[in-house]
């Protein structure tokens, strides 16, 4: 039997015996800081009149979801948590501090405070030198969280009451070819998977990313101005919309076919590997993926999607 597919018993800590974990459901959560800006949440420093919602409508139905599937952690993956050897797990039981967007710092100045299922992360590490990959623990109490993995957390969760696993994006691989990169997160995607069934918790995955990723360099005054937002260009939105079907029917086939042109016409930001490494861990099931909206920032095409693996919509 495929290492994979043994049905694992778990002692949990408090001596309890569990059932195999499993996936319960899965997301594209995309990060402009600009949603949560618009949200006005008490632990972002900056104020704002609002905007995007449709993007953030669809982050309530999302939310809707998560509370039904009653999680016991979310596992994100980000591109702005760049590491250059291996995969990085967070390790760290708890962290807190304030995160300041680089690019956006009048629009996302965030206090986070997270709990950390620090035993899952120990198990991913294992799970993913099991694979041949290099994948470290990230132990340090003071690391500041970067603002990709804190927007998508918020918005799937703004009461923050679960655990969380950060996850980096190695770009490394990167530097060999996309396809040595995609690869890896495959990898990846398959020992996650073994790292929740061993562990026994029921977990989410979320992919944080954007898809098409060209946009404008100047920003609106009031940033919040929504009579200034629309996708970068046509053919931008006409790759969108091709992948979000491929997307939604399943057709595994199909969107790794297109995947390598679509990113390098598209900029889109599934090349850091999120999308690759949750399709993976779920294993590019035939389960009809969900749309709860899509919407533009700074001219990017962002899409809130859902795999709800309990439901299961064939
Ligand atoms: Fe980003």
């Amino acid at each position: 039997m495929p290492y994979r597919e043994q049905f694992y018993l778990h002692l949990t800590e408090q001596g309890r015996i569990m059932q195999s974990g499993k996936i319960v459901g899965a997301f594209i959560a995309p990060h402009p800081p600009h949603l949560v800006y618009g949200e006005n949440p008490p632990q972002n420093r900056v104020r704002s009149q609002g905007g995007w919602e449709t993007l953030r409508w669809a982050y309530e139905r999302a939310r809707a979801t998560i509370k039904r599937l009653k999680p016991d952690v979310i596992l994100v993956h980000s591109p702005h948590w760049m590491t250059i050897v291996g995969h990085h797990f967070t390790c760290v039981p708890r962290l807190a501090g304030r995160s300041v967007d680089p690019i956006f710092p009048h629009l996302f100045q965030y206090d986070f405070d997270m709990q950390v299922d620090t035993k899952l992360a120990e198990l991913c590490v294992e799970e993913a030198q099991r694979e041949g990959l290099t994948a470290k623990r990230m132990t340090n109490p003071k690391f500041r969280v970067d603002y990709g993995t804190i927007v998508s957390l918020h918005l799937l969760n703004p009461d923050w009451d679960i655990p969380v696993l950060p996850v980096s994006a190695n770009n490394s691989p990167y530097a060999f070819a996309d396809s040595i990169g995609q690869g890896e997160m495959l990898k990846l995607g398959a020992a996650t998977r073994r790292a929740i069934e061993r562990r026994g918790v029921r977990a989410v995955l979320a992919a944080s990313n954007t898809l098409s990723h060209l946009h404008f360099s100047v920003e609106p005054d009031p940033p919040e101005d929504m009579s200034q937002e629309h996708i970068q260009s046509d053919a931008q939105y006409k790759w969108d919309m091709r992948i979000i079907k491929m997307l939604q029917e399943a057709d595994w086939e199909a969107l790794q076919e297109v995947l390598p042109r679509y990113m390098e016409e598209t900029f889109a930001e599934v090349k850091s590997g999120g999308l690759m490494w949750m399709l993976s861990a779920m294993g590019f099931p035939k389960v009809r993926g969900e749309v709860h909206g899509y919407g533009t920032v700074i001219g990017t095409g962002n899409v809130v999607m859902e795999w709800d693996l309990e439901r299961g919509q064939a």
